[in-house]
């Protein structure tokens, strides 16, 4: 039976290298934090309760950030290195026996598969510690791994703290180890502080093992891009281009078709379903969903939002907690926010804003319009520059317009009011009071012709030189 495994993650450290006030772990890659990622891999190998998350820097923010996860936190009030945050988890329950894997939450590329692995290695080589090592063409940052005559691990020594030929090692800690629990915590204990930095490092582990004649071993990762650790902002938009293009390959092979996807920004919980369609520079953000056959054109950006089932979003458009239904079109140019949704077969067409409104089922709002607070029946048709003034400057009031009406371009229809079902708003009209159904409402000033009017102005301009 395989033992029980625990897994700790070392958050507390502010990141100097990053240059933010924000800590380090709260930066976001692939559309998450990076402590996300790290705790979404850790769930792949132990549940919630036997995830320690080891806090320090912003603490409060950090826990915020990961806490929907149900994991448990340790915090470290003040940081002395890798091995001192892990003393700090002495006191936690559970993690004295069976096996500890230990992970930094600045390395948001791991892989579960990578992790699942690291514990069958272990078990295999039945050694104290298994530390996963990657080869790398610029191992600058990293810890080395000095390796005995065996092929094991003989101790890692930090950058900081190497020697140049030390330095030459291309084999790297990647921060990330499966340890016998049992043999690791009496160790911890005695870790002394580095000469050079004053850090206790958890690296220093490893050689306190082997003194007492405990093995270490090795496991290869196979993608060296998978433990990139993130130092430095630099470092942060490499792993975020990486995350995205695996989210991007995830969806094409469900079935996406995605335009250049080395330019779009696909966040994690995104779904897509087969045979939709993703334009260059899409951005398709939160827990936005495309159902088949839905489209969503280049540069358009989607927050939250749902597009369902052969309905199409045209380039350029920003639509954020809204929803369309089956066939609706919007775009391109258009805004939807704040729970909007265009009907099955309704169509939005470009510098329409539309905020906490409903276009229903076959109505057109094709340009220039601004429909806030507004329930829209089925068929109605918004004319050009149609404005819903839906704030008096203290509180928000509803238009309601029936299906099938037709609101004439340039239409400034104050609310609260409502307009009938059928009924037709002359161009230009203010409307400040209920329209009846299938009535006409005008409410706009007289026009007046003057014959001759424009050429006697002219006229007189020319006699006066002008
Ligand atoms: C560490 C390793 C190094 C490895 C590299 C991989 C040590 C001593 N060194 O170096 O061998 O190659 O990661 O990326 O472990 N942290 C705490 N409390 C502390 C100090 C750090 O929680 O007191 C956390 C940080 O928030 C961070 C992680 O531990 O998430 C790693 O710390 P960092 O300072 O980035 O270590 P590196 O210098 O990169
Ligand atoms: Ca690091």
């Amino acid at each position: 039976m395989q033992p029980k495994v625990s897994v700790v993650i070392l958050a507390a450290g502010l990141g100097t290298r990053m240059k933010s006030s924000l800590a380090k772990v709260l930066h976001r890659a692939g559309g998450a934090p990076l402590i996300e990622h790290a705790v979404r891999a850790a769930r792949a190998i132990a549940p919630p309760e036997r995830i320690v998350v080891v806090t320090g820097h912003q603490a409060e923010q950090v826990q915020a950030a990961v806490m929907h996860h149900g994991v448990r936190f340790q915090l470290q009030a003040e940081q002395k290195g890798t091995g001192h945050a892990l003393q700090a988890c002495a006191g936690q329950p559970g993690l004295g026996s069976g096996l500890l894997v230990v992970l930094y939450g600045d390395c948001p590329l791991l892989q579960p598969s990578t992790l699942e692995q690291l514990i069958r290695r272990h078990l295999e080589a039945g050694a104290a510690a298994t530390v996963l090592t990657a080869r790398l063409a610029d191992p600058r940052g990293y810890g080395r791994i000095l390796r005995d005559g065996e092929g094991r691990i003989a101790a890692i020594v930090e950058e900081k703290d190497a020697a140049p030929e030390q330095r030459a090692i291309d084999e790297i800690n990647s921060g990330i180890y499966c340890f016998d629990a049992a043999a690791l915590w009496p160790r911890l204990q005695r870790l002394a502080p580095s000469p050079v930095t004053g850090e206790l490092y958890l690296t220093d582990v490893i050689s306190l093992l082997r003194q007492d004649g405990l093995g270490a071993v090795p496991l290869l990762a196979g993608d060296p891009a998978e433990i990139l650790g993130i130092n430095t902002r630099a470092e942060l938009a490499e792993a975020d281009r990486i995350l995205r293009a695996r989210k991007a390959r995830e969806l094409m092979l469900a079935g996406a078709t995605i335009e250049r996807p080395e330019t779009v920004l696909i966040d994690p919980d995104v779904e897509a379903a087969p045979d939709t369609h993703i334009g260059p520079f899409a951005q398709l953000l939160g827990r936005t969903r495309l159902a088949a056959g839905a489209r969503v054109g280049a540069c358009s950006i989607l927050m939250n939002a749902e597009i369902g089932e052969n309905a199409e979003v045209l380039p350029f458009c920003h639509i954020e907690d809204s929803r369309l239904e089956a066939g609706a079109r919007v775009g391109p140019y258009a805004r939807l926010r704040m729970r909007s949704t265009v009907a099955a077969g309704a169509h939005v067409g470009n510098f329409v804003e539309m905020k906490n409104s409903t276009l229903g089922e076959g109505a057109k709002a094709m340009h220039l319009a601004y429909l806030g607070d507004s329930t829209i029946g089925a068929r109605a048709n918004i004319g050009a520059g149609t404005i819903t003034c839906n704030y008096d400057g203290f509180r928000k009031h509803p238009t309601t317009i029936g299906s099938g009406a037709f609101i004439g371009s340039n239409a400034t229809l104050v609310a609260p009011v409502v307009i009938g079902d059928g009924a037709f708003v002359a161009a230009a009209s203010i409307v400040t009071k209920d329209v009846p159904a299938d009535a006409l409402a005008i409410g706009r000033a007289h026009q007046i012709n003057r014959d001759g009017w424009a050429r006697a102005r002219r006229e007189k301009a020319q006699r006066e030189g002008g």
